[in-house]
Protein backbone atom coordinates (compact mmCIF):
# COMPACT_ATOMS: atom_id res chain seq x y z
CA UNK A 1 0.00 0.00 0.00
CA UNK A 2 1.04 3.73 -1.05
CA UNK A 3 -0.64 6.63 -0.34
CA UNK A 4 0.51 10.22 -1.93
CA UNK A 5 -1.28 13.17 -0.85
CA UNK A 6 -1.53 15.56 -3.97
CA UNK A 7 -1.74 19.27 -3.44
CA UNK A 8 -1.29 21.99 -6.53
CA UNK A 9 -1.41 25.81 -7.17
CA UNK A 10 -0.33 26.75 -4.03
CA UNK A 11 0.65 30.62 -5.08
CA UNK A 12 2.84 31.72 -2.65
CA UNK A 13 3.99 35.34 -2.45
CA UNK A 14 6.70 37.07 -0.60
CA UNK A 15 5.93 38.19 3.19
CA UNK A 16 3.25 40.83 2.89
CA UNK A 17 2.25 40.39 -0.50
CA UNK A 18 -1.55 39.26 -1.47
CA UNK A 19 -2.18 37.07 -4.48
CA UNK A 20 -5.25 38.98 -6.86
CA UNK A 21 -4.62 41.86 -4.02
CA UNK A 22 -7.20 39.46 -2.01
CA UNK A 23 -5.35 36.14 -1.06
CA UNK A 24 -3.29 35.26 1.65
CA UNK A 25 -2.21 32.13 0.27
CA UNK A 26 0.62 31.54 3.02
CA UNK A 27 -2.44 31.30 5.75
CA UNK A 28 -4.70 28.94 2.87
CA UNK A 29 -1.62 26.32 3.05
CA UNK A 30 -0.82 26.62 6.67
CA UNK A 31 -4.46 25.56 7.03
CA UNK A 32 -4.12 22.87 4.94
CA UNK A 33 -0.88 21.60 6.31
CA UNK A 34 -2.70 21.31 9.88
CA UNK A 35 -5.70 19.52 7.75
CA UNK A 36 -3.17 16.92 6.53
CA UNK A 37 -2.01 15.85 10.08
CA UNK A 38 -5.07 15.06 10.69
CA UNK A 39 -5.67 13.07 8.00
CA UNK A 40 -2.45 11.48 8.63
CA UNK A 41 -4.55 9.95 12.37
CA UNK A 42 -7.48 8.92 10.03
CA UNK A 43 -5.75 7.11 6.89
CA UNK A 44 -2.60 6.48 8.60
CA UNK A 45 1.01 6.85 7.10
CA UNK A 46 1.75 8.73 4.58
CA UNK A 47 4.48 7.90 2.03
CA UNK A 48 4.97 11.48 0.60
CA UNK A 49 3.55 14.91 -0.84
CA UNK A 50 3.48 15.59 -4.69
CA UNK A 51 2.75 19.62 -6.38
CA UNK A 52 1.32 20.04 -9.54
CA UNK A 53 2.82 23.41 -9.80
CA UNK A 54 2.81 27.17 -9.36
CA UNK A 55 4.35 26.57 -6.03
CA UNK A 56 5.14 30.28 -6.49
CA UNK A 57 2.63 32.94 -7.76
CA UNK A 58 5.70 35.91 -8.18
CA UNK A 59 8.20 33.26 -8.35
CA UNK A 60 10.92 34.54 -5.67
CA UNK A 61 13.48 32.39 -3.69
CA UNK A 62 11.38 33.71 -0.53
CA UNK A 63 8.19 32.58 -2.04
CA UNK A 64 9.85 28.48 -1.98
CA UNK A 65 11.64 29.44 1.11
CA UNK A 66 8.27 29.96 2.43
CA UNK A 67 6.74 26.93 1.06
CA UNK A 68 9.44 25.06 2.29
CA UNK A 69 9.11 26.31 5.77
CA UNK A 70 5.12 25.43 5.94
CA UNK A 71 5.79 22.27 4.60
CA UNK A 72 8.53 21.13 6.97
CA UNK A 73 6.25 20.10 10.23
CA UNK A 74 4.85 17.33 8.01
CA UNK A 75 8.86 16.02 7.73
CA UNK A 76 7.46 13.92 4.76
CA UNK A 77 9.04 13.87 1.34
CA UNK A 78 7.71 16.15 -0.93
CA UNK A 79 8.24 16.12 -5.13
CA UNK A 80 7.67 18.85 -7.19
CA UNK A 81 7.01 19.97 -11.07
CA UNK A 82 6.75 23.70 -12.13
CA UNK A 83 3.76 25.77 -13.42
CA UNK A 84 3.87 28.78 -15.62
CA UNK A 85 3.97 30.99 -12.63
CA UNK A 86 7.28 29.55 -11.38
CA UNK A 87 10.82 30.50 -12.43
CA UNK A 88 12.66 27.39 -13.45
CA UNK A 89 15.86 28.57 -12.35
CA UNK A 90 14.89 29.82 -9.26
CA UNK A 91 13.01 26.52 -8.67
CA UNK A 92 15.74 24.25 -9.18
CA UNK A 93 17.94 25.97 -6.79
CA UNK A 94 15.70 25.95 -4.47
CA UNK A 95 14.77 22.34 -4.11
CA UNK A 96 17.72 20.88 -5.98
CA UNK A 97 19.13 19.56 -2.58
CA UNK A 98 16.32 17.31 -2.66
CA UNK A 99 17.81 15.20 -4.91
CA UNK A 100 15.67 14.32 -7.69
CA UNK A 101 15.37 17.07 -9.64
CA UNK A 102 18.08 17.54 -13.04
CA UNK A 103 21.10 19.36 -12.66
CA UNK A 104 20.53 21.26 -16.16
CA UNK A 105 17.41 21.44 -18.76
CA UNK A 106 13.79 20.78 -18.32
CA UNK A 107 12.80 19.50 -15.15
CA UNK A 108 11.74 16.30 -15.51
CA UNK A 109 12.34 13.66 -13.09
CA UNK A 110 11.42 9.86 -12.16
CA UNK A 111 11.23 8.52 -8.30
CA UNK A 112 9.88 5.51 -7.07
CA UNK A 113 7.90 5.57 -3.63
CA UNK A 114 6.50 2.56 -2.31
CA UNK A 115 5.00 0.31 -4.56
CA UNK A 116 4.71 3.14 -7.33
CA UNK A 117 6.71 4.88 -10.11
CA UNK A 118 5.85 8.85 -9.55
CA UNK A 119 7.14 10.72 -12.70
CA UNK A 120 7.55 14.20 -12.92
CA UNK A 121 7.33 16.28 -16.56
CA UNK A 122 8.06 19.97 -17.03
CA UNK A 123 5.34 21.84 -19.36
CA UNK A 124 6.71 25.49 -18.28
CA UNK A 125 7.20 27.90 -21.26
CA UNK A 126 8.81 30.79 -19.20
CA UNK A 127 7.46 34.10 -18.75
CA UNK A 128 3.73 32.59 -20.64
CA UNK A 129 0.48 30.98 -19.13
CA UNK A 130 0.39 28.17 -21.51
CA UNK A 131 2.54 24.81 -21.39
CA UNK A 132 4.18 22.74 -23.69
CA UNK A 133 5.61 19.17 -23.68
CA UNK A 134 8.95 19.84 -26.05
CA UNK A 135 10.78 16.72 -27.48
CA UNK A 136 12.99 16.26 -25.15
CA UNK A 137 10.41 15.77 -22.14
CA UNK A 138 8.58 13.51 -24.29
CA UNK A 139 11.54 11.90 -24.91
CA UNK A 140 12.21 11.18 -21.16
CA UNK A 141 8.42 9.84 -20.77
CA UNK A 142 8.86 7.40 -23.24
CA UNK A 143 12.31 5.80 -22.05
CA UNK A 144 11.47 6.29 -19.00
CA UNK A 145 8.21 4.16 -19.25
CA UNK A 146 9.90 1.50 -21.03
CA UNK A 147 12.00 0.98 -18.45
CA UNK A 148 9.15 0.55 -15.78
CA UNK A 149 7.68 -3.10 -17.26
CA UNK A 150 4.37 -1.64 -16.68
CA UNK A 151 4.82 -1.12 -12.95
CA UNK A 152 1.82 1.13 -11.16
CA UNK A 153 2.84 4.51 -12.24
CA UNK A 154 1.41 8.34 -11.55
CA UNK A 155 2.55 10.59 -13.90
CA UNK A 156 2.26 14.45 -12.98
CA UNK A 157 2.55 17.75 -14.64
CA UNK A 158 1.22 20.97 -14.31
CA UNK A 159 -0.90 21.77 -17.72
CA UNK A 160 -3.85 19.35 -18.18
CA UNK A 161 -3.85 17.39 -21.11
CA UNK A 162 -7.40 18.19 -21.75
CA UNK A 163 -9.20 21.23 -22.22
CA UNK A 164 -11.69 22.14 -18.80
CA UNK A 165 -14.26 24.10 -20.52
CA UNK A 166 -13.21 27.29 -18.79
CA UNK A 167 -12.50 28.96 -21.98
CA UNK A 168 -9.85 31.73 -20.37
CA UNK A 169 -7.81 28.50 -18.61
CA UNK A 170 -7.85 27.01 -22.10
CA UNK A 171 -6.62 29.69 -23.80
CA UNK A 172 -3.20 29.16 -21.64
CA UNK A 173 -3.58 25.19 -21.72
CA UNK A 174 -1.30 22.47 -23.04
CA UNK A 175 -0.55 24.01 -26.69
CA UNK A 176 1.99 21.50 -27.68
CA UNK A 177 2.61 17.41 -27.28
CA UNK A 178 -0.88 16.62 -26.01
CA UNK A 179 -1.55 14.27 -28.98
CA UNK A 180 2.37 12.56 -28.62
CA UNK A 181 1.77 12.67 -24.78
CA UNK A 182 -1.62 10.51 -25.88
CA UNK A 183 0.83 8.18 -28.18
CA UNK A 184 3.09 7.28 -25.71
CA UNK A 185 0.87 6.59 -23.17
CA UNK A 186 -1.69 4.32 -25.14
CA UNK A 187 1.23 1.63 -25.11
CA UNK A 188 1.47 1.47 -21.69
CA UNK A 189 -0.13 -1.52 -20.14
CA UNK A 190 0.42 -0.92 -16.32
CA UNK A 191 -2.01 0.84 -14.33
CA UNK A 192 -1.37 4.34 -15.22
CA UNK A 193 -3.10 7.90 -13.40
CA UNK A 194 -1.81 11.38 -15.22
CA UNK A 195 -2.48 14.33 -12.11
CA UNK A 196 -2.54 18.02 -12.64
CA UNK A 197 -3.08 21.10 -11.59
CA UNK A 198 -3.25 24.43 -13.01
CA UNK A 199 -7.40 24.72 -13.50
CA UNK A 200 -7.62 25.20 -9.79
CA UNK A 201 -10.64 22.94 -10.04
CA UNK A 202 -11.17 18.87 -9.89
CA UNK A 203 -12.08 17.19 -13.16
CA UNK A 204 -11.72 13.75 -13.90
CA UNK A 205 -11.39 12.30 -17.21
CA UNK A 206 -9.58 9.91 -19.64
CA UNK A 207 -6.82 9.77 -22.33
CA UNK A 208 -5.87 7.07 -24.42
CA UNK A 209 -7.32 4.45 -21.51
CA UNK A 210 -5.89 6.06 -18.94
CA UNK A 211 -7.42 7.82 -16.25
CA UNK A 212 -6.88 12.06 -15.63
CA UNK A 213 -7.51 14.31 -12.35
CA UNK A 214 -7.01 17.75 -12.08
CA UNK A 215 -6.47 18.62 -8.16
CA UNK A 216 -8.06 21.79 -6.79
CA UNK A 217 -6.11 24.68 -5.60
CA UNK A 218 -5.17 25.21 -1.96
CA UNK A 219 -6.09 29.33 -2.07
CA UNK A 220 -8.22 29.41 -4.93
CA UNK A 221 -11.09 28.55 -7.88
CA UNK A 222 -13.05 29.53 -10.60
CA UNK A 223 -16.61 29.65 -10.97
CA UNK A 224 -17.35 26.58 -13.58
CA UNK A 225 -19.22 29.13 -16.37
CA UNK A 226 -18.19 27.58 -20.41
CA UNK A 227 -19.26 30.77 -21.92
CA UNK A 228 -16.86 32.80 -24.03
CA UNK A 229 -17.61 35.94 -22.14
CA UNK A 230 -17.36 34.38 -18.85
CA UNK A 231 -15.66 36.89 -16.20
CA UNK A 232 -12.25 36.15 -15.58
CA UNK A 233 -12.36 36.35 -11.24
CA UNK A 234 -11.41 34.12 -9.13
CA UNK A 235 -12.91 32.59 -6.15
CA UNK A 236 -11.31 32.05 -2.39
CA UNK A 237 -11.26 28.87 -1.76
CA UNK A 238 -9.20 26.06 0.51
CA UNK A 239 -9.97 23.29 -2.10
CA UNK A 240 -9.93 20.05 -1.05
CA UNK A 241 -6.32 17.77 -1.56
CA UNK A 242 -6.06 14.54 -3.37
CA UNK A 243 -5.25 11.19 -1.51
CA UNK A 244 -3.46 8.90 -3.98
CA UNK A 245 -3.75 5.11 -2.94
CA UNK A 246 -2.38 2.26 -4.22
CA UNK A 247 -3.46 -1.08 -3.07
CA UNK A 248 -4.17 -3.63 -5.71
CA UNK A 249 -5.16 -0.75 -8.19
CA UNK A 250 -5.62 3.44 -7.62
CA UNK A 251 -8.24 5.21 -5.91
CA UNK A 252 -7.95 8.72 -5.76
CA UNK A 253 -10.55 10.17 -2.79
CA UNK A 254 -10.94 14.10 -2.45
CA UNK A 255 -10.69 14.72 1.22
CA UNK A 256 -12.80 18.28 1.42
CA UNK A 257 -11.43 21.01 2.96
CA UNK A 258 -14.65 22.20 4.77
CA UNK A 259 -16.74 19.27 6.97
CA UNK A 260 -19.14 19.26 9.71
CA UNK A 261 -17.49 19.55 12.91
CA UNK A 262 -20.02 17.49 14.79
CA UNK A 263 -20.05 13.77 13.75
CA UNK A 264 -23.16 11.81 14.20
CA UNK A 265 -23.99 8.40 15.02
CA UNK A 266 -24.13 6.54 11.88
FE1 LIG B 1 -0.94 27.47 -13.70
Amino acid sequence: MTKIIQISDTHLVKEGCLVSKTLETAASLKNLVGRISKIKLEVGSIDAIIVSGDISDDGTAESYQRFKSILSSLELPIFLVPGNHDVRSIFRSEFLSAGYLPKAGKLNWHKKVGEIHIIGLDTLIEGQGGGELDGDTLKFLESTLEKLGNAPTLLMLHHPPFKSGIEFMDAIGLHTGRESLGDILSSYCGELIVVCGHIHTNIITRLRGHTVISAPSTCSSFVYNIHNDAPVEVLKQEGGLILHDWSEGFKSIQIEAMRGEALFPF
